[in-house]
């Protein structure tokens, strides 16, 4: 996902481009640039590779010297990683940085391509760039409100035009962009930790919204140019909190930082031992009701609805489907009158959750959103909302998000069985007691499994795939497991129901195929410890992450990472932090990016 930044004030702002940058480098990119208005003219600099690349060339080319500019990290999409294909892209009269995908970009370059205009790139942006170019009137605002009715997909824009130095422009259709709010200068950034050093205090543009950015005064108009009024946000959580803080990596940081971000997430929704949801939009009235409920997400998210469906079936009896949000939306779904809509994001601006709620909204469901990103599109267009308080999550790969994810659907869980009476206010203030003590438990975990975690990832390093496995709970906790290891260190990982192993996928095990069991639920105990035997005895390697009380032959296993006990139905919140540890360490040793994993993007904005 590209990076968008731009300034207008009285510092030479190359430096506050690029140092704004770097705090999007979590996005994923390829190739970076800037441009500065210098002396009224418009400078480029921009160069393939990460921002030291940019910063060599600009130290051997000169750097862009001027108050006001642009600035862009790139993630491939139209045209590979390249200087030419960098941003930012030009017309004779207007510069731009795009992050999005203009769908129709093909049919707009045939027609500008009959107007005799002439490309360097094979960007959609550049398209763009040449599209505001030919509309361009003299009036800034009014070429780039005939523009954006051209384009189709999602978009959003920086713009500055060679005949207004002072000023910068910014438009967003679907992808995030805000304005910075400063004392005598003013930014733009796709995302608020570019701006925190500067400022905390910004607005939200909205769908179709055009700023209009000079050192001393901001104005936002809609795209019929009316001028709109915004509530001006103020970021609760300092620069800090989006740096490493003496951690190597965001990923182990942010690890490390989850009993807060539950601590965060929870107390505040408890009131005399019991779930208290009301500031959400949620009481017992408003959802004893519902008759189906859907979980929808992408990703991690999406196996937090996973272990959700598990707790709300058993405590709620309301049947639940979990659906991957790029699925769901195509597969004409019988949602409706009655239902529950459950979105999960930690960006709140996945191209396909959005596009799920939207659709389930058009259905006559009832939305309920827990998302991360304050004020993000699927917070904002949700019936009902829950925030997770888990702070920046700014490693690609999702941990604390994911574990305040999972708080939250125990909340919701134990309020709707309370809700319908299935469960009494006795047994959901135990529930209640046990999910506020995870936090400590987890802590204890972190010191405990740390190092067998490590040692545990230095039997993985070499293999070429493998499985998790797990009944239930554990089944529903192994997706993530696989995925978490996967997507940081690049070894296949696939995440098998353990009793379905015998159905076929065994044929794959061998002494090369490593098998990570997960066994914490008591019910499950001996069928899963079977299942584990079945593999071994095959040759394969076999980790258990399991319980203190759990007596297991040890001849069924290699390796066990053993966590405290507690109620069966909460033990993925603490079963979940080996095996992000393991994914980590695994990660490290092989070298790769952690925090910034080949291909991936931290938020996935586009279709
Ligand atoms: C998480 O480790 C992944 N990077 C990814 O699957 C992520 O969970 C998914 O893209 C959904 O993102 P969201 O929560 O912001 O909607």
């Amino acid at each position: 996902m590209c990076g968008i930044v731009g300034y207008a004030g009285s510092r030479d702002c190359s430096d506050v481009l690029v140092d704004a940058l770097s705090k999007l480098e979590y996005r994923g990119y390829d190739s970076a640039g800037i441009a500065v208005f210098e002396n009224g003219e418009i400078k480029v600099s921009k160069a393939q590779g990460k921002l030291e690349m940019l910063r060599k060339k600009m130290e051997a080319e000169g750097k862009p010297h001027g108050c006001v500019g642009i600035g862009h990290t790139r993630w491939a999409t139209h045209g590979e990683p390249s200087d030419v294909n960098s941003h930012p892209h030009s017309g004779a009269d207007v510069t731009i940085v795009h992050n999005g995908i203009i769908e129709n970009y093909r049919e707009l370059k045939d027609f500008l391509d009959s107007k005799g205009v002439e490309f360097v790139s094979e960007t959609d942006t550049e398209v763009v760039a040449q599209l505001l170019n030919y509309y361009y009137d003299g009036s800034p605002l009014d070429t780039i409100i005939k523009t954006i009715r051209e384009l189709e997909g999602s978009f959003a824009l920086g713009i500055i035009f060679a005949a207004f130095p002072d000023r910068i422009y910014a438009v967003r259709h679907e992808s995030p962009l805000i304005v910075g709010v400063g004392d005598g200068e003013n930014y733009i950034a796709s995302d608020v930790p570019a701006i925190l050093k500067y400022t905390r205090d910004y607005y939200l543009l909205d769908h179709d919204e055009i700023a209009v950015l000079t050192k001393d005064e901001v104005r936002i108009y809609d795209e019929h140019k009316e001028l709109v009024s915004k509530e001006l946000m103020t970021a609760d959580w300092d620069e800090s909190a989006a740096e490493k803080g003496g951690y190597e990596h965001f990923m182990i940081k942010e690890i490390h930082e989850q009993p807060n971000a539950i601590n965060m997430t929870v107390k505040p929704r408890i009131r005399d031992g019991l779930p208290n949801l009301e500031e959400c939009g949620i009481t017992h009235e408003n959802i004893k009701d519902f008759k189906n409920i859907f979980v929808v997400a992408c990703g991690t998210a999406m196996h937090a609805g996973l272990v959700g469906k598990y707790v709300i079936e058993k405590l709620a009896r309301v049947p639940v489907t979990v659906d991957i949000a790029s699925e769901f939306r195509y597969r004409s779904p019988i949602v409706g009158e009655g239902d529950l809509v459950i979105i999960i994001s930690q960006s709140g601006e996945t191209a396909d959750s959005l596009a799920a709620l939207r659709l389930a909204k058009s259905l006559g469901a009832k939305t309920l959103a827990i998302v991360n990103a304050k004020g993000s599109s699927i917070a904002r267009e949700a019936d009902m909302l829950i925030y997770t308080h888990a702070g920046p999550e700014i490693a690609v790969a999702s941990t604390k998000a994911y574990i305040v994810q999972l708080s939250v659907m125990y909340l919701f869980a134990f309020e709707l069985a309370l809700a319908k009476g299935r469960i009494t206010e006795e047994k959901c203030r135990k529930l209640t007691a046990s999910l506020l003590g995870v936090p400590d438990i987890i802590e204890k975990i972190l010191k405990s499994s740390l190092e067998k975690s490590q040692y545990i990832s230095t039997k993985l390093i070499s293999a070429d795939s493998l499985l998790y496995i797990g009944r239930g709970l554990d089944y529903a906790l192994s997706m993530e497991g696989s995925l978490k290891l996967k997507e940081i260190s690049y070894i296949h990982s696939e995440s098998y129901a353990a009793g379905e192993l015998k159905h076929g996928t065994i044929s794959l095990i061998t002494d090369e195929m490593p098998v990570i069991a997960v066994v914490t639920q008591s019910d499950l105990l001996e069928k899963t410890v079977s299942n584990i035997v079945e593999v071994k005895s095959r040759g394969a390697m076999v980790i258990i992450i399991s319980r203190e009380d759990f007596t297991i032959d040890e001849k069924a296993y290699d390796f066990r990472i053993d966590i405290p006990a507690m109620d069966d139905m909460l033990m993925p919140m603490l079963a979940a932090v080996p095996m992000q540890l393991v994914a980590y360490y695994t990660s490290v040793l092989r070298g790769n990016d952690v925090d910034k994993p080949r291909n991936l993007a931290k938020s996935v904005t586009v279709e």
